[in-house]
């Protein structure tokens, strides 16, 4: 929404939410949310053309556009626990949308969302049908966090998905493209039927996510046999058709998105009677979960086949670099694999605060593979086996392993031979980002794993 302020100055919008302390830090000049190059985007127009508010009701009934953001987080109980998604916080954005509204209004599905929820969406903005007309669109969002205003400043598509069977919703959707057309090449800007549009967005990113399956699954193999997963992935991104963007092997993927949109679309594969199609996806996840419990039995297999007591530095928390968001970070379940192996763990991440950190390896986690079941770990047990340092020498003093959770910058470029002065010997990295200078490790002396890569 900053980012339509700044491109469009003759459209007002107005960002709402009910939370008090999140429209306060939004208005304040500490940003709720870590992302480079937000900061100014917001500065050039809040108070111009940019306002944040708890007028919710108000600033809906006044507008001709509502852009509904909505969480739709993976449902934890009830019908469809562990993988569909839940659309309560969309349900009573619709019915608030149709009780404030007196005039028409365009409404845009911007939060990610099952197929056809669109229709669910229609229903209850017309439920009380007072002679106000509403078109749903759909404009699901691309961006990645850490590269979000660059993804929007120059995004590679938009889309906008309609009614395009009626002269109403062609309208709505013109009224929507004229608003990206400000900085947008025509070209760009594809437009689709409301089903496809919601489609394309879960199909975009279960692809994105099975390429990163794909490359980590043969880093297991590369393990096991000696070739370099680095040398693989460049090889095969060659190839024109294949490209070489998304191939890089990891710990895993995490992020509030890849996991929870592809559950939904097994979900609804299986709504449609297509199990096949569901197991396909399915399988992305499950090597995804391989890959993380995989880091963790080739650390403690490879220091003597126990870390009871031992200290590790776990470098980075967050689910990429140049954020500080955790939600589905690997380091998470990382964390707790070492910790149900009472490993000692000193955890720095240079964004991620403690209370967060306590707060995701504390949280039960839901076991999407056996129908919401949750797993949770002793909440004393997770205190007394972590500790949150504010700097990487801080984080592996002493300590017998680290293990680089995220790709942060400041990590490839440590003075790791005074971090290696400063750990008892044997001195083990567990590269889970393949970012450390292998060969000029080794030589001060630690024993390197990378990812799927030869010993
Ligand atoms: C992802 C998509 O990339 C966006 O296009 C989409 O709009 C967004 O989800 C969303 O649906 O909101 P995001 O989750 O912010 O964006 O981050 P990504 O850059 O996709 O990274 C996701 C995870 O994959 C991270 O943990 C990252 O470290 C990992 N990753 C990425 C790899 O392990 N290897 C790679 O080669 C690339």
């Amino acid at each position: 929404m900053a980012v339509i302020a700044l491109k469009c100055p003759s459209i007002e919008v107005a960002v709402v939410d009910i939370s008090v302390p999140r429209i306060t830090a939004w208005n304040s000049e500490k940003l709720p949310i870590y992302e480079p190059g937000l900061d100014d985007v917001v500065k050039k127009c809040r108070g111009r053309n940019l306002f944040f508010s708890n007028e919710v009701e108000k600033n809906v009934a006044q507008a001709d556009i509502v852009f509904v953001s909505v969480n739709t987080p993976t449902k934890s109980s009830g019908l469809g626990a562990g993988k569909a998604a839940d659309l309560t916080y969309w349900e009573s954005a619709a019915r608030m949308i149709a009780d404030v509204s007196k005039s028409s209004k365009i409404v845009v599905e911007k939060s990610t969302v099952p197929v056809k929820t669109a229709e669910a969406i229609e229903k209850i903005l017309t439920h009380n049908n007072k002679g106000i007309e509403f078109q749903i669109l759909s404009n699901p969002e691309f961006l990645a966090e850490g590269t979000a205003i660059a993804d929007l400043f120059d995004p590679d598509r938009v889309l906008i998905g309609g009614r395009e069977e009626t002269p109403a919703g062609l309208k709505a959707i013109k009224t929507l493209k004229d608003i990206y057309a400000h900085w947008v090449p025509q070209e760009r800007i594809i437009c689709t039927n409301l089903w496809s549009a919601e489609l394309s967005k879960l199909a975009a990113n279960a692809f994105l996510a099975q390429r990163i399956s794909s490359v980590n699954s043969m880093s297991a193999l590369c393990e096991a046999t000696g070739a370099d997963v680095t040398q693989v992935s460049y090889s095969v991104g060659k190839d024109s058709r294949i490209g070489p963007k998304f191939l890089s092997a990891s710990v895993g993927f995490g992020g509030s998105c890849f996991q929870k949109d592809i559950l939904n679309l097994v979900y609804i594969c299986e709504c449609n009677g297509l199990p096949e199609v569901a197991n396909y996806w399915k399988q992305v996840i499950k090597i995804n979960d391989y890959q993380k419990s995989r880091f963790v039995n080739r650390l403690v297999s490879s220091m003597f086949n126990t870390v009871s007591g031992k200290k590790i530095a776990i470098l980075g928390f967050s689910f990429k670099k140049d954020t500080g968001d955790t939600r589905e970070t690997p380091a998470i379940d990382v964390c707790r694999g070492l910790i149900m192996d009472r490993a000692q763990l000193i955890i720095y991440d240079p964004q991620v605060p403690e209370e967060q950190i306590m707060k995701d390896l504390l949280m039960p986690k839901c076991d999407w593979d056996q129908t919401g079941s949750t797993i949770q770990i002793g909440e004393e047990t997770v205190w007394q086996s972590v500790k949150v340092v504010h700097n990487a020498y801080e984080a592996t003093k002493d300590a017998h392993a680290i293990c680089v959770l995220t790709e942060w910058d400041e990590f490839k470029s440590l003075d790791y031979k005074k971090i290696f002065d400063n750990m008892p010997k044997p001195a083990y990295v567990f590269d889970g980002r393949n970012i450390v200078d292998v060969g000029k490790l080794r030589q001060i002396g630690f024993i390197v794993y990378s990812i799927g890569k030869p010993l």
